[in-house]
C-alpha cells in the first residue's frame, strides 16, 4: 500500500451529503437553465434573412427584388396588415410614389407572401407618444 492517498484507490465510498447533492443540483440547473432557454428561443425564432431581415418563406426573394429599389426593407418588415391593406399600399405607391404597376401574377405572389408573413399585428398599432412624454425642445417651434 502506498503511504499517500492514491487517487485510483477504490476505498470506502464517502458518506453522501444530501445537502451537498442538492446544492450541486441547484448550481448545475442555474447554469443549464438559461442555456436551455436560449436554445429554445432560437428554435422558436422565425427564419429571417440575415441581410434583408425578410422572413425566408415562399416568395421572399420576389419582395427583395421588387420592393427594395426605392426604400429600405424596414418599411415593409415594420408594417403589417391583411391582404387588402397590403394591396392598398401597393396601389398607393403606384398612384403617388412612381411605382410601376406589378404584373397581375407577380402582385398576387407578393401579396401572398406579405399577408402570410406580415399579417395584422396588434403590436404594430402603438399610438405616437403624447406631448408630455416627449423630451423638451429647447428651440422655438416653427
Ligand atoms: C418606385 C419606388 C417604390 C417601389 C418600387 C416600392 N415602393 Fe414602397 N414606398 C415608396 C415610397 C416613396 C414610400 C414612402 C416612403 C417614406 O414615407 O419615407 C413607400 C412606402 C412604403 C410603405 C410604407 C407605407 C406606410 O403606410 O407608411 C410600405 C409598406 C411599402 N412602401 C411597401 C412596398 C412594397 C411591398 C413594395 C414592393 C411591391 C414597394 N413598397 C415598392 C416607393 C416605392
Amino acid at each position: 500500500m502506498p503511504d499517500f492517498p492514491c487517487p485510483f484507490a477504490r476505498g470506502e465510498a464517502k458518506p453522501q451529503n444530501p445537502i451537498g447533492n442538492w446544492l450541486r443540483l441547484l448550481m448545475r440547473s442555474m447554469i443549464l437553465a438559461p442555456l436551455a432557454l436560449v436554445w429554445i428561443a432560437s428554435l422558436a425564432q422565425e427564419d429571417t434573412d440575415r441581410i434583408t431581415g425578410l422572413v425566408r418563406d415562399g416568395d421572399w426573394q420576389l419582395v427583395q427584388a421588387n420592393c427594395t429599389e426605392c426604400h429600405s426593407v424596414l418599411l415593409i418588415t415594420q408594417n403589417s396588415g391583411n391582404r387588402s391593406v397590403w394591396q392598398s399600399r401597393l396601389a398607393w405607391m403606384v398612384d403617388s410614389q412612381g411605382m410601376e404597376p406589378l404584373a397581375v401574377e407577380l402582385e398576387a405572389r407578393i401579396l401572398d407572401y406579405l399577408e402570410q408573413n406580415y399579417g395584422p399585428r396588434q403590436s404594430a398599432r402603438r399610438p405616437p407618444l403624447p406631448g408630455y412624454l416627449l423630451p423638451e425642445n429647447p428651440y422655438p417651434a416653427l
